[in-house]
């Protein structure tokens, strides 16, 4: 009881899921700490320091900021993706890490069907652009997020195909989705293909040159999952070579200034990270994770725990 609850985001949640956060938190007897549009990591630093429990965006717990947080027992990630948070030197401190998936994956997947349509139609430039139905979509990873974008697709009359070594055929084929061979038979195929992938060492840079050069004539390439999975490299090659091709990220690749000024009617990259911005992902990641807290605090429960 009483335990210091911290939400630390540096793009923070909307109003109405702090309100219910801090609803829930004060409810069970503990106390809300909010740090919100922080410019230093010594803010968070600072806060963390008192913290017995941590609620994080895409925020960056890095060694240095576990290794101030002396009380801290658990770190649960309102989102999907932890790659922000050191792993091991959380569970050397014997600190629980948790993350709160699928509540946020409408609103990327949203965000994924809107950005195709934003090339489709030009940039919205008032010229000629083209539909998604009957296109082709190859879902890259078949989650929870591109589980909501082959749902979102049916409805525009997309044929949808997806490719996930991890997930069987039948599961796909149930959803009324191609299982993909291969990565190759997936980019090869479709005229869009939308990553849904985990950044982790394997998929770090899977999207390379190689593969880019597979992707059918005039297609475009969605990501609204991590830019490491991306080769910004190779994208940046693939478009000199391929008049044809499209990218779109809602997370700009390091050399975004340079891909926008070379293709400006071919790249679009948002201005941050807004896929999960929605004040329904806010409320369902937010309030999962402070009831994963309260639970973790009442019975121990370690459900969502991903640093096991
Ligand atoms: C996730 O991994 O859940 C998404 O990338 C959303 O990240 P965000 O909370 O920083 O918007």
């Amino acid at each position: 009881m009483n335990s210091k609850i911290l939400v630390a985001t540096e793009k923070p949640f909307a109003g109405v899921a702090v309100k219910q956060i801090r609803e829930i938190c004060e409810d069970n007897g503990h106390i809300l700490v909010l740090l919100e549009k922080y410019e230093e990591q010594a803010e968070l630093i600072q806060a963390v320091s008192a913290a017995e429990a941590l609620i994080v965006r895409s925020d960056k717990i890095t060694e240095d900021v576990i290794s101030h947080a002396a009380k801290l027992q658990i770190i649960v990630r309102a989102g999907a993706g932890y790659d922000n948070i050191d792993l091991n030197a959380a569970s050397q401190k014997g600190i629980i890490v948790m993350n709160t998936p699928g509540q946020n994956s409408n609103a990327v997947a949203e965000l994924a069907l809107g950005m195709m349509i934003y090339m489709a139609r030009g940039k919205f430039n008032g010229k000629s652009g083209t539909e998604l139905k009957d296109k082709k979509l190859g879902i890259h990873a078949y989650g929870y997020v591109g589980k909501n974008v082959a749902r979102i697709a049916h409805g525009f009359g997309m044929e949808v195909m997806a490719y996930d070594p991890f997930v069987t055929s039948e599961i796909m084929i149930n959803d009324g989705v191609q299982p993909a061979e291969s990565a190759e038979a997936l980019y090869k195929n479709c005229d869009y293909v939308s990553l849904h992938l985990p950044s982790i060492p394997e998929t770090q840079k899977f999207v390379d040159y190689e593969l880019l050069m597979k992707m059918k004539k005039g297609s475009t390439l969605v990501n609204t999952a991590r830019k490491e999975v991306v080769c910004e490299d190779s994208i940046m090659k693939a478009l000199s070579e391929r008049e044809d091709l499209k990218y779109v990220s809602d997370i700009a690749p390091d050399n975004a200034e340079e891909l926008m000024s070379k293709f400006p009617d071919r790249c679009y990259f948002t201005p941050k990270k807004m896929g999960a911005q929605t004040k329904e992902a806010n409320i369902n990641a937010g309030v999962a994770a402070i009831r994963q807290i309260v639970a973790y605090f009442k019975t121990g429960d370690t459900t969502f725990q991903v640093n096991k």
